[in-house]
């Protein structure tokens, strides 16, 4: 991970830009000292991105499907994602474990400026513990970079079980990654998510053109009827 600051061992921040299509900008900070939540993965910016493509928000048709959205952001590291919903109209709740809170909360208001017909606040949820506090059932759920680590893909699963609706739709987005456990870890969570959910995989041609990758992938994942 990025370097200490230099003086005295002394946490340091440093800034990702974001850039939306309207031309302003989410500022996300990261933060050198932490686990990998505290910086900006490849995969939360290509959500980003989708998350302003067509088919969510045509500003020329005046349509925008994030307005007034319920949105719960697992695993959220530094809000990104759930920061460009917001930006876009969408009411979010951005989650994570309890020491990624303090950047969660710099996040917020680093870009509330740019939050003006949404909202944004942050809570506590790790995978597998109670979701009362987080519903009713929220019209998104967004997941960036959350596939990776072996003992959270049942805990990451049950939250989904517990927090999905029928009418929620997960969109998660993910690097593959062919090294070591990945791909165990990635066939373990479809086994298991397969037996509750559907799938349904966005083509490169529907993503961001700038802004996609042929090794991260987007998911659009709802409940079996
Ligand atoms: C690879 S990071 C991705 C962060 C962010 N979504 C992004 O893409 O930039 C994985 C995130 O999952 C969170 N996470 C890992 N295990 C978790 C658990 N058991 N409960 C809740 N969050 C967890 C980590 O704290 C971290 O923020």
């Amino acid at each position: 991970m990025a370097a200490r600051a230099a003086e005295g061992g002394k946490v340091g921040y440093f800034v990702r830009e974001i850039e939306r299509n309207d031309g302003s900008t989410l500022r996300i900070q990261q933060c050198s000292e932490g686990d990998v939540g505290c910086v900006v993965w490849d995969a939360a910016i290509v959500l980003c991105k989708y998350l302003e493509t067509k088919a969510f928000w045509e500003p020329a048709a005046g349509r925008n499907e994030w307005l007034q959205k319920r949105v719960v952001e697992l695993g959220a590291g530094t809000g990104a994602a759930g920061l460009m919903a917001a930006s876009l109209g969408a009411r979010v709740t951005l989650t994570d474990l309890p020491e990624l809170q303090h950047l969660l909360h710099l996040n917020m208001e680093e870009n509330r400026s740019l939050v003006t017909q949404g909202d944004v606040r942050a809570g506590e949820l790790t995978w597998g513990a109670d979701v009362t506090e987080f519903q009713p059932e929220p019209d998104f759920i967004l997941m960036a970079d959350c596939i990776y680590y072996e003992q959270s893909v049942g805990p990451l699963l049950k939250t989904l079980r517990d927090l999905a609706g029928p009418h929620t739709c997960v969109i998660c987005c993910y690097e593959r990654r062919t090294v070591g456990r990945n791909p165990a870890v990635e066939q373990t969570f479809f086994e298991l998510l397969l037996q509750d959910f559907e799938c349904h995989e966005i083509p490169l041609e529907q993503q961001d053109p700038e802004f996609s990758s042929p090794d991260i992938r987007i998911l659009h994942i709802c409940r079996k009827p």
